[in-house]
């Protein structure tokens, strides 16, 4: 810690920074200087002028274009026939922007976590320890799992303590992520580094002839955007809108890099995308409008792939896309101008009580412009290139007449409160009550008319059975853990929740949008 606060002013120094910078709200609120008890930071944050609510990067703050970092790979290892994980959660130092040192927490590295890899059937055992000064958790998010093991709210790490968990992975080869899930502080945890990824295989994943090769052509992408403060350091809820509207950022970040370039070799190239983003809604597209194929949704592969030239995805959501590099023309994943997303699509007249805190957006944080991701480089290879394979999946419906029970679940925003149902979120309140073995519909509507939100279930992969009464988009007929709900839309989706009973440890249901979800747009379930 402490060299790390020397690491800083040096590099305040360095860059002329230490007069006039603007006051670091992630210092006062433990998170950018090291909290309460570092005097020095105290020394140096309280006798600068209170700064500016910066909606753009500071000059003060320079990057140049960086080669895309991968997080390495942590396969475990085997012992006594268990695939056991070491994770250690911890607060690090990370050079976002050129000599300027940014406070981060990573999972076994300095900023995200490594990516975990495991395979259907076995037994893994991931022993977690917290080396934070604050309690957190790591929740599976999208794994089928015994709620004692998810990771939620409920199951806390102490400072210096390991939490064991230990389940049988039991579902398809897809793309899953792990984050913090501590009560009312998922979303400042998550933005300062605490998620990765976790990838699952299986025969069937194994079977087809995809690109494959970690990092090579087979490409994980966390994307996130994040604000910083002239210092270096991540500004989090700065405002009162970073509260309303969920906390955006001007910057994007991939995988911890930012401007990033890909070398990849002109072929077929998998992507890995998840929005790990707190509450950004990406629209993904590249700059010459080329088609990719989405193979992939939250919980495992389409039945076929599905020919795409824009995809969203809200936070919490993943997909695998393959894109075709072979004609070597460079081009950039981007993020384009998102209409359907609630507040850009509807006019000031509808913007009702949050119209100035919307207006005061700049037309980055409106989803109005074009955010570039990542450009990709296609480079000489000696490599023949993949094909799409026609057949990647079967998936069986869930048959609507074998649901037993219908529930409503209305997300809704008022009087600054979040809530389901007209519930803000209770840890002593069980919201639902389930049979083991259950098949249910979950009825979900978002009341808000200008804000959209996302809904994720804990335990189960679910399939989408409509939106606003009609069927949903052919890359929304596969699992999903997680789902954009545009304002005024009901969505419907069936599930079945077997398995894994437990009469007092709740599962969460909740928006993804991490600032909803702290304030109270969540709710627990028991399966029983
Ligand atoms: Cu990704 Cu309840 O979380
Ligand atoms: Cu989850
Ligand atoms: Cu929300």
């Amino acid at each position: 810690m402490n060299s790390l606060r020397r690491q800083i002013i040096k590099a305040l120094s360095i860059t002329g920074l230490g007069l006039g910078f603007s006051q670091p709200l992630l210092a006062r609120r433990g998170m950018g200087g090291g909290g309460r008890g570092n005097s020095i930071s105290n020394l140096i944050f309280e006798n600068t002028a209170m700064g500016t609510n910066a909606t753009v990067v500071p000059e003060t703050l320079v990057s140049n274009t960086q080669v895309l970092k991968i997080p390495s790979l942590d396969t475990g290892e085997i012992i006594e026939g268990k695939r056991v994980f070491n994770l250690n959660i911890a607060k690090a130092s990370s050079e976002f922007f050129e000599g300027v040192f940014t406070e981060t927490v990573g999972v076994n590295q300095a900023f995200l976590g490594t990516t975990l890899r495991a395979r259907r059937d076995e037994t893994v055992q991931l022993n977690v320890t917290n080396q934070l000064d604050e309690i957190t958790t790591i929740h599976w998010h999208g794994m089928h799992l015994p709620p004692s093991m998810d990771g939620g709210p409920h199951q806390t790490i102490a400072q210096n303590e390991t939490w064991k968990s230990e389940f049988k992975i039991n579902q398809q080869a897809t793309t899953l992520w792990y984050h913090s899930h501590t009560h009312e502080k998922t979303g400042e945890q998550v933005y300062r580094g605490q998620a990765g990824m976790f990838i699952l295989d299986d025969d069937n994943s194994e079977q087809l002839a995809l690109p494959s090769e970690y990092g090579v052509d087979d490409i994980p992408l966390i994307i996130q955007d994040r604000k910083f403060n002239s210092d270096g350091s991540f500004q989090y809820l700065g405002s009162m809108r970073d509260r309303v509207m969920g906390m955006k950022g001007d910057t994007i970040l991939v995988n911890g890099t930012l401007k990033p370039v890909a070398n990849v070799e002109r072929r077929l190239i998998r992507l890995r995308l998840l929005n790990g983003s707190n509450a950004r809604i990406y629209n993904f597209g590249f700059s010459d409008n080329r088609q990719f194929e989405q193979i992939a949704s939250d919980g495992g592969f389409l039945e076929q792939a599905v020919s795409l030239d824009r995809l969203r995805l809200s936070p919490g959501e993943r997909a695998e896309i393959l894109v075709d590099f072979q004609d070597g023309r460079q081009c950039s994943l981007q993020s384009f101008a998102d209409s359907s997303s609630g507040i850009s699509s509807i006019g000031a007249s509808r913007r009702g009580m949050f119209g100035n805190i919307v207006g005061s957006e700049t037309s980055a944080m409106q989803d109005t412009e074009t955010l570039n991701i990542v450009d990709f480089n296609p480079i000489a290879t000696q490599i023949a290139s993949h094909t799409v394979p026609t057949v990647l999946n079967s998936i069986n419906r869930f048959n609507v007449a074998d649901a037993q029970t219908t529930r409503s679940f209305t997300l809704s925003m008022d009087r600054m409160r979040f809530a389901i149902n007209g519930k803000v979120m209770d840890m002593m309140r069980i919201d639902e009550t389930i049979p083991l073995g259950a098949t249910e519909i979950w009825e979900v509507t978002n009341n808000s008319s200008g804000m959209t939100h996302s809904f994720h279930v804990h335990d189960v992969q679910y399939q989408i059975l409509s939106r606003n009464g009609k069927t949903p988009a052919a890359n929304e007929q596969g699992w999903k853990d997680t789902i954009i709900v545009d304002p005024m839309e009901t969505v419907q989706i069936i599930m079945q929740f077997k398995d894994y009973a437990d009469a007092n440890i709740p599962y969460m249901y909740h928006c993804h949008i991490l600032e909803h979800e702290d304030q109270g747009m969540m709710g627990q379930f028991l399966v029983i």
